[in-house]
C-alpha cells in the first residue's frame, strides 16, 4: 500500500508517498480500507516538533482520524464491508495512523456508522466535529441562551463551533487575529479582531471556547461573567502549557476553568453528533480537497495557511 512515513522532524515539501506492507490483523485491531481522512493541526505539531518525543512510536505513519470501510474486522464484533469512523486514542502516534491506503486500529476507537454523507463530507467529520461537541457540550455545557465566545475562530474546529453555536441558537461572538478572516467567521454575531487583549472588551460572554491555548488564556477568563465556563481546548497561540499560573488571582471569582482531550471517542458522542448533523441537515465544514497522491501538496498549502477550514485527504 501506499503510506506516508516519518521519523524525523520533516517538512511538508519532503513528504514523500511510500511503500509499506497492508498491517496484518491481529485481536481485538480492525484493518480498515482509508476512504477519506481531515488533517490536523495536532499532525502538523507531530511533524513539526512531536516526533522528537519518546512516547511517539517511530517510524510513524501519523494521521488521527479518518473514514472508510472495514477491510478485516479480526475478531471483533464489526462485518467486512462496514462504513466507519476512527479517531484518536493513540492514533498516528502511538501506533499507525491515516495517512495510507489502509490502517490497522483497535476496535476501541473505530465506530460503525450509518450514512448518506459522501466519503469526502464524512472525511471533515470525526475529529473536528468530536472536539466541538466534547468542548461545547460535555465541558462547557452549552445551551440556548448562551453567549459564546470562539476565541480563534479562523481553524477547522472555530468554524464549526460556529455553526453548533448558531443552530442552537446561542449569540455567537467569534474572533481572528487577521483582520482580513472576518469575513470568514461572519456567521457569527459579532466578529472581533483579536490582538491579545479582550479583557473588558466584551459583555455578557457566559462560556468560551479558547483555541488559542495558555498564551491568552489568563486574558479569556476575565472575559466571562460571573458563573461562566472557560474551555481550553486549542493550542494556536503555539504556547502549551502555563508556567507561573496562579489559580487564585488568575480564575476570577465564580468563573470556571475546564479543558478538553479528544483522545477518548464514545460510541454515545459519534451516535449523538452524527443525528445532530442529519436532524439539522448539516454540511460539514470543509476547506480544501486533495487526492492521497497530492498529500505533500495539502500539507504544504496547510503549513502556508492556503486553507480556511477543514482539509480533507480523498483515498
Ligand atoms: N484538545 C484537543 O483534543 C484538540 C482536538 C483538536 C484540535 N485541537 C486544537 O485546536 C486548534 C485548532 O485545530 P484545527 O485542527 O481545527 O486547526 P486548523 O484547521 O489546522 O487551523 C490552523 C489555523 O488556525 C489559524 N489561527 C487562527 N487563530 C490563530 C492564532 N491566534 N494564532 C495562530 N493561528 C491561528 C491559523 O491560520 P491563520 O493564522 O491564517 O488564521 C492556522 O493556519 C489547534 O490548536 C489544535 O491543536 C485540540
Amino acid at each position: 500500500m501506499k503510506a506516508v512515513i516519518i521519523d524525523k522532524v520533516t517538512k511538508a515539501e519532503d513528504i514523500i508517498l511510500s511503500e509499506a506492507e497492508i498491517p496484518e490483523v491481529k485481536k481485538g485491531w480492525v484493518l480498515i480500507k482509508v476512504k477519506g481522512f481531515g488533517l490536523n493541526h495536532s499532525e502538523q505539531i507531530l511533524r513539526m516538533s512531536e516526533i522528537n518525543a519518546s512516547y511517539i512510536h517511530k517510524p510513524i505513519i501519523p494521521g488521527i482520524e479518518c473514514v472508510g470501510i472495514v477491510e478485516d474486522p479480526s475478531d471483533t464484533d464489526l462485518k467486512k464491508g462496514q462504513k466507519v469512523m476512527a479517531l484518536m486514542g493513540g492514533m498516528g502516534r502511538s501506533f499507525n495512523g491515516s495517512y495510507a491506503e489502509y490502517t490497522l486500529l483497535p476496535r476501541r476507537i473505530v465506530f460503525p456508522i450509518e450514512t448518506g454523507l459522501d466519503w469526502t463530507k464524512l472525511a471533515a467529520i470525526p475529529e473536528t466535529y468530536f472536539t466541538a461537541w466534547g468542548s461545547l457540550f460535555e465541558c462547557l455545557h452549552l445551551g440556548e441562551k448562551d453567549t459564546l465566545l470562539i476565541r480563534g475562530a479562523t481553524c477547522a474546529l472555530g468554524y464549526v463551533a460556529i455553526q453548533i453555536g448558531k443552530v442552537l441558537g446561542c449569540k455567537v461572538i467569534a474572533t481572528t487575529h487577521r483582520g482580513n478572516k472576518l469575513p470568514l467567521i461572519k456567521e457569527a454575531d459579532e466578529q472581533i479582531l483579536d490582538e491579545g487583549v479582550l479583557t473588558g472588551k466584551l459583555n455578557g460572554v457566559t462560556k468560551a471556547l479558547d483555541l488559542i491555548g495558555p498564551k491568552y488564556l489568563k486574558d479569556t477568563l476575565k472575559c466571562v461573567e460571573k458563573g461562566g465556563i472557560v474551555c481550553q481546548t486549542g493550542l494556536l497561540g503555539g504556547v502549551y502549557t502555563l508556567n507561573g499560573f496562579d489559580p487564585i488571582k488568575d480564575i476570577p471569582n465564580g468563573v470556571y476553568l475546564t479543558g478538553f482531550f479528544s483522545n477518548y471517542p464514545s460510541d454515545k458522542m459519534i451516535n449523538e453528533i452524527m443525528s445532530f448533523i442529519s436532524e439539522n441537515s448539516l454540511c460539514p465544514c470543509i476547506g480544501a480537497v486533495y487526492p492521497f497522491v497530492n498529500i505533500r501538496q495539502a500539507l504544504t498549502d496547510m503549513d502556508d495557511h492556503k486553507v480556511d477550514g477543514k482539509i480533507v485527504i480523498e483515498v
